[in-house]
């Protein structure tokens, strides 16, 4: 079967700072081994993506490493509501953090919000983390604004009733789903262990992983929140949150259309269409991908191309693996290879 080549809106690939859970090339060659063509990547790097500086550092390894086309967030500050809009254009939209979550880009103060959501530039996009409650209020400051607003990894079903609320009234929202939360739940996290099953937002009950399933007409996006870490820091006294994605998806997600939960055309609109509405993002001329929808295999971290060398869902069976990637006229991946050169990718901004 030939799909368009995927877009996944939420990748945190950690460089600048964190090379050894994944850069720019092993990132974007997991995007491609999954079936993605463009990646936009997260701002809570180290040094965070913040400013003019931050940007320039993280968009001249992207130049040099990425095998796929991406775009970069920028990062709310609490220092930074007035000078962002001027690099609005060279980047992906704006990630708000309003929850605790990895990296140091939390903002508290509502103030903040307000500020931010009112000066970035209303037709460009912004992202929120924001969980429950949280996410009651930046729908609210959103509105008040009368601005778009993307809901980063929607995990409850409290959450996607309320979005779906909000759509009736009419309000700007979008949202993404993980494919974490829609095939895990916390009664997982023994069998996972402690540490390799903490992510923000955390696992949830059957009933809110149901309620997502119930509401897929609510869910504009399916995005990885691709979140490597390494196993000796999931194993490890301070285990931070966040599960590798990228090469997980597609196959989990094709499995579901193969057991009737979800249809091939649902899976297209919320990997390609919607995404690329959503975050503006241009066509890739000649760019496709073939997948095997007979093909059943076991998932292996070993086999990935990512950097972080464990998946949540090690030993899963699934139905349905990427053959072929072609990325603007080039053959970018075929049978388990990256073909295409670190630096062959494009900043789409
Ligand atoms: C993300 C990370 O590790 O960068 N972790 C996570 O658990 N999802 C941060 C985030 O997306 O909140
Ligand atoms: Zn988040
Ligand atoms: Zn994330």
């Amino acid at each position: 079967m030939i799909l368009p080549g995927l877009i996944d809106p939420h990748v945190h690939l950690r460089e600048p700072g964190a090379t050894h859970k994944e850069d720019w090339d092993s990132g974007t060659a997991a995007a491609l081994a999954g079936g993605f063509t463009i990646v936009l990547t997260m701002p809570n790097t180290n040094p965070p993506v913040t400013d003019a500086l931050s940007l320039d550092m993280a968009l001249q390894a992207a130049r040099s490493k990425a095998r796929c086309d991406y775009a970069q967030y920028l990062g709310a500050g609490a220092c930074n509501p007035v000078e962002l809009p001027a690099l609005a254009e060279r980047a992906a939209g704006l990630k708000m953090y309003l929850d605790q979550t990895y990296g140091p880009l939390r903002l508290d103060d509502m103030t903040l919000w307000m500020e931010h959501l009112s000066l970035w530039p209303h037709h460009l996009p912004v992202v929120v983390h924001a969980e429950g409650r949280t996410m009651a209020a930046a729908i609210l400051v959103a509105a008040l604004a009368d601005r778009p607003l993307h809901l980063a990894h929607v995990s409850l079903r409290e959450e996607i009733l309320l979005i779906r609320r909000a759509k009736e009234s009419g309000l700007k929202v979008t949202c993404e789903v993980a494919p974490h939360h829609l095939f895990l739940t916390r009664d997982d996290i023994p069998s996972l262990g402690a540490g390799r099953g903490e992510v923000r937002p955390q696992l949830a009950t059957p009933a809110d992983r149901q309620a997502l399933w119930d509401n897929l007409a609510v869910i504009d996006c399916f995005a990885t929140d691709h979140a490597p870490h390494t196993l000796a820091e999931k194993d490890g006294p301070n285990p931070p949150p966040g599960f590798p994605g990228l090469e997980t998806a597609l196959p989990l997600l094709l499995t579901a259309v193969q057991e009737d939960r979800l249809t091939i055309e649902q899976l297209v609109e919320r990997m390609f269409t919607n995404p690329r509405r959503i975050f503006n993002l241009p066509e890739q001329p000649e760019t496709w991908i073939e997948v095997d929808m007979d093909a059943l295999w076991e998932i292996r971290a070993s086999d990935f191309y990512t950097r972080c060398a464990w998946t949540p869902f090690e030993g899963w069976q699934v139905r349905g693996e990427v053959r072929r990637v072609v990325l603007r006229g080039r053959e970018a991946f075929h049978n388990g290879e990256v073909l295409a050169p670190p630096g062959y990718g494009i900043n789409l901004r």
